[in-house]
């Protein structure tokens, strides 16, 4: 296979300098990270820019509105609730997505037609979306992205056991001992998306032209693969970042990874959250920017970046990383 091309991270300043916008911003070896309204940001950058995004949204919206955090900070239920304990364990809250009505669903559709539309613009053509999904929203937010104008080239399964579903009915457990209301989830979704090559471009003249039009093979030569065996985000990894939809380092390298087909260019992280894609663009060697709204979670994302980057994974030692 070709030997990766690493990016230097000597020249961020420089290549980042178009998109900090005077918002509040941090520039680490090959990215920048900036506190701001992702919606307000791409409105304000230049068009057909960025290479590549990879990005776990906030899935059904409503779970990161400031009020629900607030309920959520505050142990006072909203959208994020205690499930039951599972072999003696306390859970964390998760959101419940089944509850939610007609309205929180077109409200859902609204979001994520109008940030596809967004990213759109702020894409080369060729460039890729990777955007992780939940398999009780997903086919409301692809349709959404696929009718702002990306081509959709498919999902890629994370094998997961996420501990939703599977439950007997609510107090009715000893009545009905051989039901479970929903199946005990076993992936996540991402979908993957294509905004359109221009018109009559093949996929190599795309990818001379603006390095993007395809996904990177692994470092062995194969082909990216659609299915992904992963794992619940390791204990080490949650010490080091406390948010409530950290994603593991193991999964995340081999996506960032597969992002930019050439290895150039820049992966865009539009909800990065406490920063874990960031960090495995960092610990790739791959330029990056990433944006959160919400202060808290910014600044986290300062230590964060740095210590998840220099995280070990089964499949850095199979070489994901280029550093
Ligand atoms: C599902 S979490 C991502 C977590 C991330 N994968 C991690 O490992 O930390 C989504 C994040 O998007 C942020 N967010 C929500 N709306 C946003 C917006 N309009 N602009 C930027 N960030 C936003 C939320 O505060 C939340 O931290």
């Amino acid at each position: 296979m070709n030997k990766p091309r690493v990016q230097s991270g000597g020249d961020s300043n420089y290549i980042f300098a178009p998109y900090h916008l005077e918002y509040p911003h941090h520039l680490f070896d090959t990215s920048l990270i900036l506190c701001a309204d992702c919606f307000e940001w791409l409105r304000r950058v230049p068009e057909g820019v960025f290479h590549a995004v990879v990005t776990d949204p906030p899935y059904g919206v409503k779970e990161y509105d400031p009020d629900q955090l607030e309920k959520r900070a505050n142990g006072n239920g909203g959208v994020w609730r205690i499930p039951p304990s599972f072999d003696g364990h306390e859970r964390a809250p998760l959101p419940r997505f089944t509850a939610f009505n007609p309205d929180e669903k077109a409200r859902i559709r609204r979001y994520f037609s109008e940030w596809a539309g967004l990213v759109l613009k702020a894409l080369r053509p060729g460039g890729h979306i990777l955007i992780a999904s939940n398999a009780l929203l997903s086919q409301i937010v692809f349709t959404a992205i696929s009718d702002a104008g990306f081509e959709f080239r498919g999902q890629l399964i994370r094998l997961v056991r996420t501990l939703r579903g599977g439950d007997r009915p609510k107090n009715a457990e000893s009545e009905f001992p051989d039901v479970c209301t929903m199946p005990r989830g076993c992936y996540e979704p991402w979908g993957i998306f294509r905004k359109p090559l221009l018109a009559g471009m093949t996929v190599s003249e795309c990818l001379r032209e603006f390095q993007t039009g395809g996904l990177r093979r692994k470092p062995d030569g194969n082909p990216f693969e659609d299915v992904i065996e992963s794992e619940r985000t390791p204990q080490a990894e949650r010490k080091i970042a406390n948010h409530p939809s950290l994603k593991p380092q193991s999964f995340l390298r081999q996506v960032v990874y597969a992002a930019l087909p050439l290895g150039e260019g820049i992966v865009l992280d539009p909800f990065m959250g406490s920063g874990s894609t960031i960090a495995a663009a960092e610990a790739t060697g791959y330029h990056a920017i990433g944006i959160e709204r919400h202060a808290e979670y910014y600044t986290m994302s300062l230590a964060v970046i740095p210590e998840l980057a220099q995280v070990t994974t089964r499949e850095t030692q199979l070489s994901f990383s280029l550093v």
